[in-house]
């Protein structure tokens, strides 16, 4: 059994939303799964008791102490996935929620308070050394901000894909009890999410590749692959903030007997804030 974690304590991100909508796309792709809700506002009970299909299974837990032993009966009662949706606060109970993962998947829309507000999050993956990935959601249809922050994220090595729209569907699948692929099975957002169950299914199949050390210009790294991203000061607060989470996971500063062969054949970048 497989446990995706979506955590982040910036609220109304979509923790929620996309915990339902890659529950239901990994349902109806063969899983078997339930959702782990340990958030007292209850979003997805209350989307459930408005459901006529019973799978994806919920269990709302309030208590962090319950939630291993509620994984282990799930386990025990065949699920293959566990989502667990937290609530948007750096709580005990969130961070129980990371340590369990095998993925965690923090939900950002397209902008600097998002992606600052996820640093108590990285700090619990980093601490567990948990696989983890963005997932940029509520991204205007239109627009090339998405896109590049996008392009950043994926350089780091630190995005799921594909990122996801603002769209209705979304909202009214919530409203209705259903996925968004069950909603529409045809539409854009049902693609979407579908495509980012795949994303995550081929991750806890084949685990995380090795995250790319965040270059800026000012490291000297390979700034000049997107000049038009360097000049924005987005973009520089976003490769400086990300750098908490993604240093950890480089090759070259894992500690262990080898770390010093790993940093002769990858020599870290030095920058002006590294120590
Ligand atoms: N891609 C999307 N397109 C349109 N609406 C969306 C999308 N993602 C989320 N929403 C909407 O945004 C609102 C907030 O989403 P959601 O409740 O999932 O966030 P959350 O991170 O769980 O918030 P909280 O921290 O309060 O639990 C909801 O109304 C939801 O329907
Ligand atoms: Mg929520």
């Amino acid at each position: 059994m497989r446990i995706v974690t979506l955590a982040t304590q910036k609220g109304g991100t979509g923790k929620s939303t996309l915990a339902v909508g890659l529950a239901v796309a990994a349902m109806q792709d063969g899983e078997r799964v339930a959702i782990v809700e340990t958030d007292r506002q209850g979003t997805i009970s209350k989307w459930a008791a408005r459901r006529d299909h019973p799978e994806p299974a919920v269990e709302h837990i309030a208590d962090r102490f319950v939630i291993e032993r509620t994984l282990s009966v799930l386990s025990r009662r065949a699920f293959t996935l566990v989502v667990i949706d937290t609530p948007g606060s750096d709580s005990e109970i969130v961070t129980e929620a990371i340590r369990l993962a095998d993925l965690c998947l923090i939900p950002a829309r397209p902008s600097p308070t998002d992606i600052e507000a996820t640093h108590p999050t990285l700090k619990a993956i980093r601490r567990f050394d948990k696989a983890f990935a963005f997932v940029l959601n509520q991204a205007p249809v239109r627009g090339q901000r998405p896109t590049r922050i996008a392009e950043t994220l994926h350089e780091l090595g630190v995005l799921a894909l594909p990122y996801l729209a603002l769209r209705n569907d979304h909202m009214d699948a919530l409203a209705a009890g259903l996925g968004v692929s069950e909603l529409a099975a045809k539409g854009k957002a049902a693609a979407e999410i579908r495509a980012l169950w795949g994303w995550c299914r081929q991750r806890l199949t084949e685990g995380a590749p090795a995250a790319a050390a965040p270059q800026s210009r000012a490291s000297g790294g390979d700034a000049g692959a997107h000049p038009a991203l360097d000049d924005n000061p987005l973009h520089t607060m976003m490769v400086q903030s990300l750098r908490l989470a993604t240093l950890p996971f480089a090759p070259w500063l894992r500690p262990g007997p080898d770390r010093d062969d790993e940093r002769q054949a990858a020599p870290p970048r030095k920058t002006g804030t590294e120590r």
